[in-house]
């Protein structure tokens, strides 16, 4: 089966290189200042920037705390340790159910933290991609407790409930590929403290981001939800119609896949699936996914032409074939 990688939307193409060649196709005075506005009035903060990477914006997130930083045990991204371990913040790990923090488990770590310092809880919306984040109930608890909940929307913005900013007090996320906001580059953080970004101004001059990838955000921005619902909905279509299927139930934009055996089953999805030079069977155990054995199908990947029903169908019929 061949399917297409994700790519950006046409007009992104055309708005980012109108831009490279010295053109004003919006007819907008700074791409930057207007699509820092729209990203805002995404994620209701009162402040955003655009920054280089999602990693630029976890850097920043991550630098105003000063206490302990939390990330859950599995389902996150690799980055949440590795610029933690960088900025020399010790981290704890959260106890999950496959990716999903528990509730208690969190109220537990956070009232035994040292509350004289800015502590802090950073996960990914979508547990491994694939279910959402009681994210309420976890705003709740950290808020009881002045622990600050840092949320990776890169899988998530444009949702109403996740990548929130009534929920989380620090929102970050990737603008590259194959992200959400599919720009190729870049990234965004917004919040409602001011002083994330009043004691960063190093950072964020470090990890500035550039007019054309401010274009290209302003224009993915326009589609974000509706994209977002259809890969949404095809996952949901994929889990209903497969077996051993791990949070079935909940919203996501992958799909991870239980198996004993892993090596084989992602080698014969590797042989059948193919997605130009790019793949969409993740191997696991994997932190950034779930520490078990299967395999995830990166649904989010894949173009958003490819999402028809036929080639849901084919995609089922294939794993069934090797499961
Ligand atoms: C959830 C998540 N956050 C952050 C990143 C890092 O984004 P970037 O490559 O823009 O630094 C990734 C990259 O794949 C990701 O999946």
């Amino acid at each position: 089966m061949d399917l297409k990688f994700k790519k950006s939307s046409e007009d992104t193409r055309k708005i980012k290189s109108e831009i490279a060649l010295g053109n004003n196709p919006l007819n907008i005075d700074s791409y930057i200042d207007y699509a820092e506005d729209k990203i805002k009035d995404t994620t209701n903060h009162d402040y955003a920037h655009i920054v280089s990477s999602g990693n630029a914006g976890i850097f920043i997130g991550l630098s105003y705390i000063n206490g302990d930083v939390l990330i859950p045990d599995q389902g996150g991204w690799n980055g949440f340790k590795q610029i933690s371990r960088f900025l020399n913040k010790p981290f704890e790990t959260v106890k999950t159910n496959l990716g999903l923090i528990d509730i208690d488990e969190l109220n537990n770590t956070l009232s035994n933290l040292d509350k004289s310092k800015v502590n802090g809880l950073i996960l990914t919306s979508f547990a491994a991609y694939t279910a959402e984040q009681n994210i309420k109930e976890i705003s709740e608890i950290c808020h009881e407790n002045d622990v600050i909940l840092i949320e990776d929307v890169s899988g998530s913005i444009g949702d109403s409930k996740l990548a929130n900013g009534k929920y989380s007090d620090i929102i970050v996320g990737s603008t590259g590929s194959p992200k959400i906001l599919n720009v190729e580059d870049g990234g965004f953080i917004t919040t409602n403290i001011k002083e994330v970004f009043d004691n960063n101004r190093i950072l964020l001059k470090s990890f500035k981001s550039n007019e054309i990838t401010a274009g290209g955000i302003i224009s993915e921005l326009k589609n974000a939800s509706s994209n977002l619902n259809k890969y949404i909905d095809a996952c949901n279509y994929l889990k209903n119609n497969i077996d051993n299927v791990v949070h079935a139930d909940k919203r996501g934009i992958n799909v991870f896949i239980k198996n004993d055996d892993p090596k084989h089953f992602s080698w014969n999805l590797r042989q059948e699936l193919v997605l130009d030079s790019h793949g969409m069977v993740t191997k696991c155990p994997n932190y950034n996914r779930l520490k078990e054995k299967g395999v995830a199908l990166e649904i989010k990947n894949l173009d958003i032409s490819q999402l028809s029903k036929s080639n849901l169908d084919e995609i089922i019929e294939i794993v069934k074939k090797y499961q």
